[in-house]
């Protein structure tokens, strides 16, 4: 399975943001897919997300952040979309369950961490000057 490890570049200048997405990385990095816990191992994870975007969207609202609405709405399509995904599972199985999930995982949070919370990342350094 693919694993990824976090690095410099994917810092966001806020030290209590990065552990997070460390943590994150490492919670995917380290589950174990199985049919049998696929769902509580899921939920444990999206548990951990749910409580990082907060703190994330706070700390966009204290900072003043412009793109927050957009940005919100990302964290919220990626909720409806894990929501839509367990119930797939429940319904359906999947014959492919490790590649599945962690193939949307890491898409997601690559493409996530790298392209849009980096967007929050630059505007604080723009205005800072
Ligand atoms: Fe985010």
């Amino acid at each position: 399975m693919t694993t990824i490890q976090w690095t410099e570049a994917m810092s966001v200048g806020v030290e209590e943001l990065d552990q997070d997405h460390k943590h994150l990385i490492q919670m995917i990095n380290g589950l174990h897919y199985s049919d049998t816990g696929f769902v509580e191992l899921f939920n444990e994870l999206l548990d951990y997300v749910g409580g990082h975007f907060e703190r994330e969207e706070t700390h966009l609202e204290a900072i003043g952040y412009p793109g927050i609405e957009g940005h919100r709405g990302q964290h919220d399509l990626f909720a409806d979309q894990v929501a839509a995904m367990l119930k797939q599972y429940r319904a359906e199985g999947f014959a492919d369950s490790d590649q599945r999930v962690a193939d949307f995982l890491w898409t997601w949070l690559k493409g996530h961490i790298l392209i849009e919370d980096l967007k929050y990342a630059a505007w604080t350094r723009a205005k800072k000057g």
